[in-house]
């Protein structure tokens, strides 16, 4: 080619240099320089501007004299995902979905297939991993998805046959599993290159914006954990969601990290079992369904998800030590967090912490890392030490400072609604927060200022 010259791209971020570079100045990822020659890339984003940009309305409107047409939100049949989504799956929209492979991406989005599917809308899956036998013997296993009425499936690689074939079908939901598989033609680079993804997700984006159909776009993750490709992904679409399957260990999560038509701070949650991805609408419920109450060493905590409250049990096992060096160890609790509340107790309380080994578990594989869960782990670690129980039907929400004062939190309206839901009687909330509150709202649960962890001891006994 005439006068081509080789570029160098950041595979993370698209960010271009004319040299090679072991780390990217734009992003700071390292070795994620990739050799693209100029000349082609020109060719392509000229043919691109004139191919496949969004068809947006282009004249001037006096703003206060212009309506918006409705909205309209479809529900995916989950509820968990439609919180996250802000209230549903809004049309003409373009959803990012993102997550490790084995999360059960492909699963959710068939499930959701079967009321998507329903009232006349039609729904079209393209999958570029997997044959169509693999997707119907999934569907099999999936309730309700076999026989989903206005479901079409659609196993194809190639943007300009996908799109075309979709024309034909004219669906109103289209789903492409995944990005990283599908390529155009015009770009000469591998499917899942930055160039590839970039033309192949405005190309599904200005379908969706033209002719007003949603689509979700399923993006794999690398191994930093972000979505592979370029990042400008992440601003073209929009909404992202992350699943994902750590927090709660054996349950699977979803978060907004964007979102145009609604909060980013919700999170959804599932638990994957045979029949598919089954919602967890009480969190609180499952993660406290086995505790058994009149235990020393355990005391129930309340940590925002979002704006969820979501109740758990911490338990603290303090046994006398054989080491020199006492063991500590934590799980759900940071490290650091926990030696600090521990060095707070000997010292304000004059507790033996260390003759004693110390072990800190949070049920169900919650991790606390909300300050507010302070007092309740404190409280925990002097059941333990005490081997006394915590008054029964008690929960502590507050963070502790280091002279042992108990400092005010956020959102304690919410938490203590979700612990009398549950039928905890005593809730110990730090003084501060008392002036605001409104006591009589809660009949029959007795609400305790503390102002210090000198107060909240004549609770274990
Ligand atoms: N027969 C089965 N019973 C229970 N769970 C299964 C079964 N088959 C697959 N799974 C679960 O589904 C997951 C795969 O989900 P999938 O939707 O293909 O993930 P992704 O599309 O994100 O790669 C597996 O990791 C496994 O946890
Ligand atoms: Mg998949």
């Amino acid at each position: 080619m005439k006068n081509a010259k080789t570029v160098f791209e950041c595979a993370e971020c698209g960010a271009s240099a004319s040299k090679w570079f072991g780390k990217c100045q734009v992003c700071g990822a390292w070795n994620s320089a990739v050799e693209v020659e100029k000349e082609l890339e020109k060719a392509e984003k000229t043919a691109k501007v004139k191919r496949i940009a969004p068809v947006y309305e282009n004249d001037v409107v006096k703003f206060s004299e212009y309506e918006v047409g409705d909205t309209a939100r479809e529900t995916t049949g989950m509820s968990e995902l439609d919180r996250v989504l802000g209230g549903g799956l809004v049309s003409s929209s373009v959803v990012l979905l993102a997550g490790e492979p084995g999360i059960g991406k492909s699963t959710l989005l068939l499930q959701i297939c079967k009321t998507l599917a329903s009232e006349g809308r039609k729904v079209l899956y393209v999958s570029g991993e997997e044959s169509r036998d693999q997707i119907k013997l999934r569907a099999k296993r999936l309730e309700g998805v076999e026989s989903a009425e206005s479901l079409y499936l659609l196993t194809d690689t190639n943007v300009a046959s996908i799109t075309e074939k979709a024309d034909k079908l004219s669906p109103d939901i289209m789903i492409i599993d995944s990005i990283q598989t599908v390529y155009s033609e015009s770009v000469s680079s591998a499917p899942g290159s930055i160039a590839q993804v970039r033309e192949c997700a405005l190309s599904f984006i200005s379908k969706a914006k033209n002719e007003g159909i949603s689509i979700i776009l399923v993006g794999h993750v690398n191994k930093e954990g972000g979505i592979a490709g370029p990042k400008v992904l992440e601003h073209m679409v929009d909404a992202v969601l992350y699943f994902e399957g750590e927090k709660i260990r054996s349950y699977r999560m979803i978060r907004a990290i964007k979102n145009r038509y609604g909060s980013t701070n919700e999170i959804g949650l599932f638990e994957m079992t045979d029949s598919g991805l089954t919602e967890v609408p009480n969190p609180s419920e499952m993660l406290l369904s086995d505790r058994r109450e009149g235990v020393s060493g355990s005391c129930a905590v309340c940590v925002m998800e979002g704006t969820r409250p979501v109740i758990a049990e911490i338990q603290a096992l303090v046994t006398s030590t054989a080491f020199p060096a006492p063991r500590r160890t934590s799980n759900g609790v940071d490290y650091n967090r926990a030696c600090l509340l521990i060095a707070v107790l000997e010292k304000r309380l004059g507790f033996k912490f260390y003759t004693n080994d110390v072990y800190l578990n949070v049920i169900g594989g919650l991790r606390l890392d909300e300050p507010a869960s302070d007092l309740a782990v404190t409280l925990a670690l002097i059941s333990g030490i005490r081997d006394v129980p915590v008054e029964s039907g008690l929960i502590a929400i507050g963070e502790v400072g280091l002279s042992g004062e108990v400092r005010a939190v956020t959102e304690v309206e919410k938490r203590i609604s979700e612990a009398s839901r549950l039928g905890f009687t005593k809730i110990l909330v730090p003084h501060r927060n008392m002036a605001k509150l409104n006591t009589e709202k809660y009949p029959g649960v007795e609400i305790i200022p503390v102002r210090s962890i000198y107060e909240a001891l004549p609770y274990i006994k």
